[in-house]
């Protein structure tokens, strides 16, 4: 009887139950992604814990399936691929190696694994993809549109409707719609909506790519007669501003390609062409991403999008000249509504004259909600802050008008959003609404690339906390396909500079590999014949200047994508064109030194609160200086990438063109006399550090002297513009000064971005001085200024950062650095291989640090400690924990070898 029991509660683990379970299947980034162009699409999975308590879980084998319809998968017939057991701990990034995947093709998947024991998973949950049109020729459908001739400088086109109706006379078994509707489109099918994307496709340089969607609209389509409608916006397509930097591609257009297969086998499609028919007479009278949107809802062409609409009056489509960019698959998540806020408050600053505050910076639109006589109009103005008197301040608009406008049909109750535009905004401005409006008159709808969420930082200053509530919010609102520089002026462009390690601190804070790899490609796009990257991509300002800074996030984005996500593929493919720039690059360095810097250390914090750039020749770093350590940093980089893609000949040539820029930077920046390179700006001698190009002998000296400035001369507060940012709380942390680190970023008072909460901000500011610099240039939503900044709370204070050569936190780094007066950090990391957290507290001499490590994942925790022998797990000597290798007692503290688990270390420090 005690022997059956026995045996009862072994069961599980001698009969082969795992204690692993795979979940959240991703083929190529995304759950279930529909149209992919990627012929070998890599394979992850996540693998959770049947019990939460275990340790040491890990995978020893995979087994996937892939199969050409759920049916087979059920049956667990691998047609399309069955990789058999495979002895591997893989679970990220298996690259698909099945039979051939053929243009639109569904692909059904499951994946069983072994856990550490031998004993196999069920079959996860059942996951999919698709594939897109890989071939030219697969698209039997034509560009069609209404091009108009171009007649002014301000050109806001009515939107384009398009329309075909179809009949179906068999059963459907799958139907999938392919387009592209430039510059933004929205689909309907019978009367609605397909998918949940807005401002779609994705941006481009469309003389290269042009981004198509696709749908599997089986369920939308109706048996008989049905109708398709498009409704097509300007977007940068037809460009915002036709000034004389600003492409402008043409007039909106379209292409859709309509797949149906039936039950029987058959197959039928539907494309675009000139049986289409087209009006510019509906409701969208005029649209324009940075002006707004005009909507006069008398002008509605109701049930436009469904079958049996008279649509004898709408002219047929044109067949227009086609994009010379290749039509390749949206890989990136769209953009979507991600979340709606309500108002704080509505003040009416004169009569007919309201003021709407979101109570947030936010980026997207508003949803009006009115009733009045048909032909009466609100007006939305969009801004970021007031005037004193309450009014919209809209000087930093620049000209960007953000004005949306309604007509009102008259009818109960109408709600509206616009689907063309979008605006940066806290305040709106509403006139000429019927009546005195309610706060419920308006919503402010949430805009951005629909990336997984992976923020998650609280900690005990108050401060840091809405620091990093601003930067999460300025983060997502310059989101928009690419990465802008900011959402609310006549700009609103992927400024390469902004993002070189803002772009790392980004991956703290949402899964950023797809949309990353996505501009790295429109960065290659951009890149010209003779190798020149311009400081804009996609380039629709053509601005080359053969810069070296801000065109070095080319660069860095892929080593970022390699560390954080174990990604080497978008580093594999645009090796040749990094390679290109830099020898490009080279070109230009003058006895050894590179001189190619157009911005400088752009929006130091300026000497006088009214100017944008500081005239102070003591605040402004060299441009050589920065050009030459950039080219150093960028040097070595290319190497790292040259020893991870198996190129040693590349990298030693590389290393030994580092060597020699460095010699020439330190021969002739090098100040002994006051351990400073030229004239000791902070940058000046963060960047030197940071690259590592300081000689051994003077690295102490030098630091000493970069701290010196920034507690004497800046009073402990930041000196640097956007290209020292980048890299202050590293270099600071790195070299022991984490205290100072964490004074700069909690400072209250100017410069810093504390002083931007203490004056209201809830998004990061573009200047330092954003509450009185020149209107010209203050934007209050940019990232640049962020820099290393959630980098350094998520590596450094909650000690979560992936080991180099287990990228993409396979292995992690747990390293808490308890900096200044805080008193507890807790953070998470949503990983590809499940969520790393910490959650540390610290009173009386004590540190006690909760790490949850995923299966299938290691870590390396390293706590301070003055004694290996005071630390214990779980209550007991953490040398004994289960899970847990004691490696090493050091200053920094104590350090061991922890397997997958949840533990909780304590000890005196
Ligand atoms: C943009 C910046 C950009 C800079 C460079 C500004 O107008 O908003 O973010 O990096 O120009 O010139």
């Amino acid at each position: 009887m005690k022997h059956a029991l026995v045996l009862l509660l072994l069961a599980p683990t001698l009969f082969g139950a795992a204690a692993i379970r795979p979940q959240q299947l991703r083929s190529e980034y995304r759950a279930n992604p529909q149209g992919i162009d990627v012929t070998d699409p890599r394979l992850s999975w996540v693998l959770s814990a049947a019990d939460p308590k275990a340790r040491g879980l890990r995978q020893t084998a995979y087994r996937v399936i892939v199969a050409s319809s759920d049916h087979a998968l059920g049956a667990n017939t691998g047609d399309l691929w069955d990789t058999g057991k495979v002895a591997s701990d893989q679970s990220a990034h298996v690259v698909y190696r099945g039979k051939p995947l053929t243009s639109g093709a569904a692909a059904f998947w499951k994946v069983q694994v072994w856990d550490q024991n031998g004993h196999a998973s069920g079959w996860s949950p059942p996951a999919q993809w698709s594939m897109g049109l890989l071939h030219p020729q697969d698209w039997q459908a034509k560009w069609i549109g209404h091009d108009e001739p171009v007649t002014t400088t301000d050109h806001r086109l009515a939107a384009r409707l398009l329309r075909k109706e179809f009949q179906v006379e068999k059963r459907v078994r799958r139907a999938t719609v392919y387009y592209s509707g430039l510059g933004l489109s929205e689909l309907y099918l019978n009367g609605a909506k397909v998918g949940d994307h807005v401002l779609s496709p994705g941006l481009t340089d469309y003389d290269k790519h042009v981004l198509y969607v696709t749908f599997d609209v089986t369920n939308q389509l109706a048996a008989g007669r049905n109708a398709i409608g498009l409704m097509l916006g300007n977007g940068r397509y037809h460009a915002p501003r036709l000034q004389a930097n600003t492409r402008n591609f043409g007039d909106p257009k379209a292409i859709l390609h309509l797949d149906i297969e039936y039950q029987d086998g058959s197959r039928s499609s539907v494309v675009s062409d000139e049986t289409w028919k087209l009006s510019t007479a509906g409701a969208i009278r005029a649209n324009n991403e940075y002006d707004g949107e005009e909507y006069d809802a008398r002008m509605e062409l109701p049930n436009w999008s469904r079958a049996s609409f008279d649509d004898s009056q709408w002219e047929p489509a044109h067949i227009v000249t086609a994009p010379a960019g290749v039509l390749s698959a949206q890989i990136a998540e769209p953009l979507r509504v991600t979340e709606t806020l309500h108002p704080v408050s509505v003040k009416m600053l004169k009569p007919g004259v309201y003021i709407f505050d979101m109570g947030q910076n936010m980026v997207g639109w508003c949803r009006l909600r009115v009733s009045g006589p048909k032909g009466a109009q609100v007006t939305l103005r969009h801004a970021e802050t007031l005037n004193p008197d309450g009014s919209l301040y809209t000087a930093n608009l620049r000209t960007a008008r953000a004005t949306d406008l309604y007509t009102l049909k008259g009818e109960a109750t109408e709600v509206w959003e616009p689907r063309f535009t979008y605006h940066g905004f806290r305040y709106v401005e509403m006139t000429g609404f019927p009546g005195e409006p309610t706060a419920a008159a308006l919503e402010g709808r949430v805009v951005h690339d629909d990336m997984e969420k992976s923020a998650d930082f609280t900690s005990s200053s108050a401060l840091l906390n809405q620091i990093h509530h601003n930067m999460f919010w300025g983060i997502r609102g310059n989101y928009r396909s690419i990465p802008t520089d900011c959402p609310q002026r006549d700009e609103r462009q992927g400024w390469l500079g902004d993002r070189s390690q803002v772009s790392r601190s980004e991956a703290y804070m949402f899964d950023v590999a797809a949309f990353y790899t996505k501009w790295m490609t429109d960065l290659a796009d951009s890149q010209k014949p003779d190798g020149s990257i311009p400081v804009v991509s996609p380039n629709y300002w053509p601005n080359y200047y053969d810069d070296l800074t801000w065109p070095g996030t080319f660069i860095f984005v892929h080593g970022m994508l390699y560390d954080e996500y174990g990604d080497k593929r978008a580093m594999e493919r645009n090796y040749p064109a990094m390679k290109k720039w830099i020898d490009h690059e080279a070109t230009f360095l003058q006895d050894g030194l590179m001189p190619k810097d157009q911005y400088g250390d752009w929006c130091v914090p300026p000497e006088d609160p009214k100017l944008i750039h500081s005239l102070d020749p003591a605040r402004i770093t060299d441009h050589t200086l920065l050009g030459s350590s950039y080219y150093y940093q960028l040097l070595r980089t290319m190497a790292r990438y040259a020893r991870l893609l198996d190129k040693p000949a590349d990298a030693a040539d590389f290393d030994a063109r580092a060597d020699q820029v460095n010699a020439a930077f330190q021969k002739h920046f090098f100040k002994p006399a006051g351990n400073i390179y030229d004239n000791g700006t902070q940058t000046s001698s963060i960047l030197p550090l940071y690259f590592g190009m300081v000689p051994p002998d003077n690295r102490g000296a030098v630091f000493e002297s970069l701290t010196r400035n920034i507690e004497q001369t800046s009073n402990g507060h930041v000196g640097t513009g956007l290209v020292g940012a980048q890299w202050l709380m590293r270099t600071l942390t790195d070299n022991g000064r984490a205290d100072l680190a964490y004074q700069i970023a909690t400072q209250k008072t100017y410069p810093g971005w504390g002083y931007m909460v203490e004056k209201g901000a809830t998004t990061i500011w573009e200047l330092w001085n954003g509450d009185t610099a020149d209107p010209a240039m203050n934007s209050g939503n940019h990232v640049m200024q962020i820099g290393d900044l959630a980098v350094w709370m998520y590596e450094d204070l909650a000690g979560i950062r992936s080991y180099s050569t287990r990228p993409g936190f396979q292995r992690a780094v747990i390293h808490p650095i308890p900096a200044g007066d805080l008193t507890f950090v807790k953070a998470s990391h949503k990983s590809m291989y499940g969520t790393i957290a910490t959650s540390w507290t610290r009173d009386a001499g004590h540190f006690t640090l909760e790490v949850t490590i995923p299966p299938n994942t290691t870590a390396l925790v390293t706590l301070p400690a003055q004694d290996a022998a005071t630390v214990t797990e779980s209550g007991r000597p953490a040398s004994a924990a289960r899970g847990v290798k004691f490696l090493r007692i050091e200053p920094g503290g104590a350090t061991y070898e922890v397997a997958s688990g949840t533990y909780t270390f304590r000890s005196t420090f």
